[in-house]
């Protein structure tokens, strides 16, 4: 059988360029593979005319879970082998936050999977809504935690502590709200606070503690026709109400993820690492060329062509699908280099660009 078939082991790395795959509407959609993905990675993975295998890495807005859990439903979705080697979600850049602070605040996501999160990156203190609301249930009106949540929850007043004695040093929003208004009131009870002291007012509305969010995507493209509203909506609510409730008062948050040029400098580093890991290559030699596919105009191809605009050793080149939050017929508020329809032709227009 030998010789009838090329082996994808056998197949030549390519060493001047790679790819980084924006993950909703580009590759999955409401936890679906998009049909096109599937063969885009058989494609990347020697599957092609040139038989040269390119390396990838994937950088998510997205969050919520566990890098190597996500990497997990990714490898079965997608029918290959993710590491958490070659992936980014929204919070992993948080990770380099872990030693700055105390107690913080960490908002979003399922039960209590963010908070493990937040611990295994080395947290050390980590409060949740749930906590606060087990601890003083008339702090959201209309939100009654369900028994689980009670019993999974923090006890923060054991020992007779009071909740003033607890001081947030840092809000940081993981992932998506499950229950946007008591996240909403806790998140600005906490900025509104005297220096991050539960359940205290300040008197001059700019003592509150730093809030980062993973991201600031207002919209996002999910199992519905039409996008959905995403945690950058939430943060907009949370600046707008602010300074509607103290009197014209200034919040300004933080957010990390895509566009930030800091989170694609992140990405520069772990793909260096991963082509030396995975491919051994040299990890002071960066590619000529990364590809980047996305589908948000505003998050992908803005933060794309700012950091080839930033980069001196690699050209990062912006292309924009159809498949996602991008509607075809409209102008994206930011040009990508090139519009294809799936990111199958993303990644055959990449690869034929280059051999
Ligand atoms: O909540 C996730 C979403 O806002 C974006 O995910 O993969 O398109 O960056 P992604
Ligand atoms: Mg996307």
């Amino acid at each position: 059988i030998t010789g009838l078939v090329t082996p994808i082991t056998d197949a030549d790395v390519a060493d001047n360029f790679a790819f980084a795959f924006d993950i909703d509407g580009v590759l999955i959609r409401g936890g679906r593979p998009i049909p096109e993905a599937i063969e885009a990675m058989k494609v990347l993975n020697g599957e092609n005319e040139f038989g040269v295998r390119v390396p990838y890495i994937f950088l998510t807005n997205g969050g919520g879970k566990f890098e190597s859990e996500r990497c997990h439903d990714l490898s079965r979705q997608l029918e290959i082998e993710v590491s958490p080697g070659q992936f980014i979600c929204g919070h992993t850049p948080m990770r380099e936050f872990a030693d700055r602070f105390g107690t913080v605040l960490v908002v979003g996501g399922e039960g209590e999977a963010c908070r493990n999160v937040a611990e295994s990156y080395g947290f050390r203190d980590v409060i949740t809504p749930g906590d606060i609301l087990k601890a003083n249930a008339h702090t959201a009106p209309f939100r009654k935690l369900t028994d689980l949540e009670h019993k999974n929850s923090r006890n923060l007043l054991a020992h007779g502590a009071k909740m003033s004695d607890i001081v947030v040093e840092a809000v940081f929003v993981f992932a998506d709200s499950r229950d946007w208004a008591s996240d909403l009131q806790i998140i600005l009870d906490v900025a509104q606070s005297k220096g991050g002291r539960l359940e205290t007012r300040s008197e001059t509305f700019d003592e509150g503690p730093p809030i980062y969010f993973s991201h600031s995507d207002v919209v996002w493209s999910a199992a519905h026709e039409h996008v959905r509203l995403g945690m950058g909506a939430l943060r907009k609510i949370v600046e707008t109400v602010f300074a509607d409730t103290t009197g014209g008062k200034k919040l300004k948050t933080h957010a990390f993820g895509k566009p930030q040029i800091a989170t694609f400098e992140f990405a520069t580093r772990l793909l260096q690492q991963w082509r030396a890991a995975q491919h051994g290559l040299a990890e002071s030699d960066p590619p000529q060329t990364v590809y980047f596919v996305g589908d948000t105009p505003e998050s992908d191809i803005r933060g794309t062509n700012a950091m080839n605009e930033k980069s001196k050793s690699t050209e990062w080149y912006s292309i924009l699908v159809k498949t996602g939050v991008y509607q075809e017929g409209t102008e994206p508020r930011y040009k990508p280099r090139r519009l294809v329809d799936t990111v199958l032709d993303a990644v055959n227009h990449g690869i034929r660009r280059e051999m």
